[in-house]
């Protein structure tokens, strides 16, 4: 299974099924849907009609979804009832951490919790026992297109030693910046999941944008 996220964020909103559907003949088998609500990041995107619509569409195919948004009452339920596969929410959007991870175990819906660069990596050590993912943020979110931040690979090492010393098995993703450069810094610091956007739908034809990736995290 592919390790890459495509990160439909950069893809083309006009073509934006057959830039999917290039991905996936590939052999992607999971996107990363950033959701931006213009309060906890100062931009927006898209809503959950695009991934009631993606999973319409492309039923076989995992929708992760990134959530930069604090007001969770809404959006948690919202993604949720679309048919997300993965909800991923942010550390510092919260301070109800553990009723969330519970309430997307309680609807069969992956749990992945997200950091920040700023946050301090033992502050996911409580909730372990409730995630399946956490995503490290690579960039500070909210747009596409930035540079890796040379921190990362030290953060992504910290994360993963909390993880082997919890015993469980939880993946690793990281978020923004990620290239063929980039990919290799963040594999050998211990990531499992590489989400790209620009990389893939802005550089390149798709196909091969992600044979590169692939390449590298064989
Ligand atoms: C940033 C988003 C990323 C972004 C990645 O807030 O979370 O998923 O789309 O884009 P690139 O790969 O261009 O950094
Ligand atoms: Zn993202």
């Amino acid at each position: 299974m592919s390790k890459i996220a495509p990160s439909i964020l950069n893809a083309d909103n006009m073509n934006l099924g057959s830039d999917i559907q290039e991905a996936i003949d590939t052999g992607i088998k999971r996107f990363h849907i950033d959701i931006m609500d213009g309060h906890f990041v100062p931009n927006l995107s898209y809503g959950p009609e695009l991934v009631k619509d993606f999973k319409e569409a492309f039923p076989n195919i995992e929708a992760e979804i990134h959530l930069m948004s604090n007001n969770l009452d809404v959006t948690i339920p919202a993604f949720v009832k679309a048919g997300a596969d993965l909800v991923e929410f942010h550390y510092e959007a919260t301070d109800q951490v553990e009723k969330w991870l519970n309430y997307l175990k309680d609807h069969n819906v992956k749990a992945g919790l997200v950091i920040n660069p700023e946050t301090p990596v033992e502050k996911i050590k409580p909730y372990l026992d409730l995630v399946d993912q956490i995503l490290v943020m690579t960039v500070k979110p909210g747009f596409g297109g930035q540079s890796f931040r040379p921190d990362s690979d030290e953060r992504i090492s910290q994360v993963k030693e909390l993880i082997t010393a919890s015993g469980k098995n939880i993946k690793i993703e990281v978020d923004g910046g990620i290239d063929d450069h980039t990919a290799e810094i963040a594999k050998n610091a211990g990531a499992d999941i590489f989400v790209a956007g620009s990389f893939i739908f802005k550089k390149g034809p798709i196909a091969q944008q992600i044979l590169k990736l692939e390449n590298i995290l064989v």
